[in-house]
């Protein structure tokens, strides 16, 4: 099969497409033939700063059609088209994924958007409301939110019935924030985002913030209102999560870590993403996609993902 593939992590030109076997297809694996790839932030991440093992084949997120089942399989067969999520291997031809890693994709949604859907929204959910408990009237924060997860918990957390305080830079991307739910924009490039949100709150400050970003974690403390709960999920803006604990103990603030990779297959998890991709095919949710690509050109797809700054998702086609 052909794959996209690095052997030292760097910029997007270290990717190649190259050939690779086969992935092998464990007892409770299936072996998806891999139609659209999407591009996750992690995936950026790692392929700029992660040593890997040489050959390393890039990707968390993809959907296709099931070629094959191990002996253990219980709920899949082939021919069933599928979402899936690995830690590795989805910048692929072929993808070899435990079956409880997958999602079926209901007619009416692309294959496009199945890849896209699980990580973002997913993620998002747990976010906005299995750890943030959002509720309707409160204040929330979301940083990177042009990026695949803050976009998807702007849809959510409007849908909450909450106030949505959303950091993106550019007009056409405020824009269409505004127009999936976001309240107030700020423009973390020339706009202090503590006082923009102490302004916007009468000085209360947001009641959750979400944070994907890690670099801001600091001010997104800073950002939050007294008893206040901050979720923290990602490292968009690189470097370590350190920050002062003594004002969320002055303030009775509550943190959250959320790590998705340990969750997905918990049942209760996995429904939420089986209720997310009915909730995108029947056009309750957008799945944001800003551009396509082939994966033979994936270089050039990371390149656009990590500089041309796109709104939701950059998708790779097989
Ligand atoms: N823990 C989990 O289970 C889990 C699950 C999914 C994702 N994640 C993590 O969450 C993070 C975001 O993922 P994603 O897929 O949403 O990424 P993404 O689509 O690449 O978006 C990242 C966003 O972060 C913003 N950003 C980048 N550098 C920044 C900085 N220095 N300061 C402020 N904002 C900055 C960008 O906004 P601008 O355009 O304004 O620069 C961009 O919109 C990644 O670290 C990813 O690994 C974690």
């Amino acid at each position: 099969m052909k794959a996209a593939v690095y052997d030292n992590p760097g910029i997007p030109a270290v990717l190649e497409y190259v050939d690779m076997p086969d992935p092998a297809c464990g007892p409770g694996d299936v072996l998806i033939a891999v139609e659209a790839i999407s591009i996750e932030g992690g995936d950026l991440i790692n392929r700029r700063s992660t040593k890997q093992q040489s050959r390393w084949i890039v990707g968390y997120a993809a959907a296709g059609t099931i070629v094959a089942v191990g002996e253990n399989v219980k709920h899949r067969t082939v021919g069933q088209q599928v979402a899936a999520f690995d830690m590795q291997g989805s910048h692929a031809e072929l993808w070899a994924v435990p079956e409880t890693r997958t999602w079926l994709v209901p007619d009416g949604l692309s294959m496009a958007e199945g890849a896209v859907l699980p990580i973002s929204f997913g993620t998002a959910y747990h976010c906005v409301s299995t750890k943030g408990q959002l509720q309707a009237e409160e204040t929330v924060l979301i940083h990177g939110a042009a990026g695949g997860v803050g976009l998807a918990a702007v849809q959510l957390a409007r849908q909450a019935g909450a106030q949505v305080i959303a950091v993106a830079s550019g007009n056409e991307r405020q824009a269409r924030l505004r127009a999936l739910g976001a309240t107030h924009l700020i423009n973390r490039h020339n706009q202090d985002v503590v006082e923009e949100v102490r302004r916007l709150t009468g000085r209360k400050g947001a009641d959750l913030v979400i944070d994907p970003v890690g670099s801001t974690l600091q001010g997104s403390l800073l950002a939050l209102a007294p008893e206040g709960r901050l979720v923290f999920v990602g490292n968009a803006g690189g470097g370590g999560l350190a920050v002062e604990l003594w004002q969320p103990m002055q303030n009775n603030q509550t943190l959250h870590g959320v790590f998705m990779g340990a969750l997905f297959e918990r049942p209760a998890v996995h429904e939420t993403v089986d209720a997310l991709l009915k909730a995108a095919t029947d056009r309750r949710l957008e799945v944001v996609i800003d551009r396509t690509f082939s994966l033979k050109d994936a270089a050039s797809a990371h390149e656009h993902a990590e500089t041309a700054k796109p709104l939701g998702r950059v998708v790779m086609k097989v």
